[in-house]
């Protein structure tokens, strides 16, 4: 039995990628719905990303839209990386879907309450949607099997020194879901910084059918920013959080109790870990801290060929 999901997310080129890696993943992952969060762009900007990913590979998967913004402040987006349509690159055709009526909050309540089994959660933005969620409804905590997430990292930020995007969004939100109780997987800078992928592997991906081809395209515009900040390679944050569900045996990890610092001037938005011997309180949290780039690689480059395989299929072209 696949393991119900729900994605929420601000795409935003990892989050496409992620997206289309659980998409080729039936057997282990059914995607009960996707809702978006401002993050990456603003919020109509980024559903309509979602919608476009989703028409591009045919999956009529219901998206809802959720919070604009953080629960307190203004929203800061990631532009500056993702472009003025928060998945700039390549041109893709206008989607076939619209969102559902609903709100996120309300959609992720009525899957999980109607789901005979828990729900896992895989937010890969400002914990917005799922803060307001369990803080509206606490009662669906019971039927939240985990929270794979991308967001933190213990040893450095990429926004501030200290603190990761996802979490610097919206730091309040971050708080309530790292103390909710609520088993955590946290796909944080530790491990993703490592699944990056290189200058070549994306000329490879350029080689191949038109889903490898597209994340190509994204890939190309990514590291334009990738470049410029310095990094070695391009982090692929958000898959990080999906490939687990698949395969966590390429992933190590250490639970740790994790919480969130909301008013540091230095340190807003930090994910802090106690590491003491006798921590004061029992770990909630497994962070990934390394994964086997590899192995990680070929896990994306053969989902991407799968999907590559069905769309030539539907399309009746044989490949
Ligand atoms: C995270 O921030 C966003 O820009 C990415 O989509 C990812 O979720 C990385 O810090
Ligand atoms: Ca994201």
């Amino acid at each position: 039995m696949p393991r119900p999901i729900i994605i929420d997310c601000d795409p935003g080129h990892d989050d496409a990628i992620a997206i289309l890696l659980a998409l080729a993943h039936p057997e282990e992952l059914e995607i009960r719905g996707i809702t978006t969060v401002g993050g990456n762009q603003i919020l109509d900007k980024i559903t309509d990303n979602a919608l476009k990913v989703l028409s591009f590979v045919n999956a009529d998967i219901p998206v809802a839209k959720g919070a604009a913004g953080p629960l307190f402040g203004k929203l800061v987006t990631g532009e500056e990386a993702h472009g003025e349509s928060g998945m700039d690159g390549p041109v893709l055709p206008a989607s076939k879907f619209k969102p559902v009526e609903q709100g996120a909050v309300e959609f992720m309540l009525g899957l999980i309450r109607a789901s005979e089994e828990p729900v896992t959660l895989v937010p890969l933005a400002p914990l917005t949607n799922i803060a307001l969620l369990i803080t509206a409804y606490p009662e669906v905590k019971n039927k939240i099997k985990e929270i794979s997430l991308m967001g933190g990292g213990l040893a450095y930020g990429n926004v501030t020194s200290t603190a990761e995007f996802n979490i610097f969004v919206d730091p309040e939100a971050a708080r309530i879901v790292y103390e909710s109780g609520i088993p955590i997987v946290m796909s944080g800078l530790d491990v993703t910084d490592k699944a990056a992928i290189f200058e070549e592997e994306i000329l490879e991906l350029k080689q191949k059918g038109p889903v490898s081809v597209m994340v190509g395209e994204l890939l190309d515009f990514y590291s334009i920013y990738g470049k410029k900040m310095g990094y070695v390679g391009n982090a692929l944050h958000d898959p990080c959080a999906v490939a687990w569900l698949v395969h966590p045996e390429l992933f190590q990890s250490e639970h740790l109790y994790v919480t969130v610092e909301t008013e540091g001037k230095l340190t807003r938005g930090m994910t802090v870990a106690d590491r003491r011997k006798k921590p004061d309180r029992q770990p909630n949290v497994q962070v990934l801290t390394g994964v086997d780039r590899e192995a990680f690689m070929k896990l994306l480059f053969d989902s991407l060929e799968r999907l590559d395989r069905k769309l030539s299929a539907a399309a009746g072209v044989n490949n």
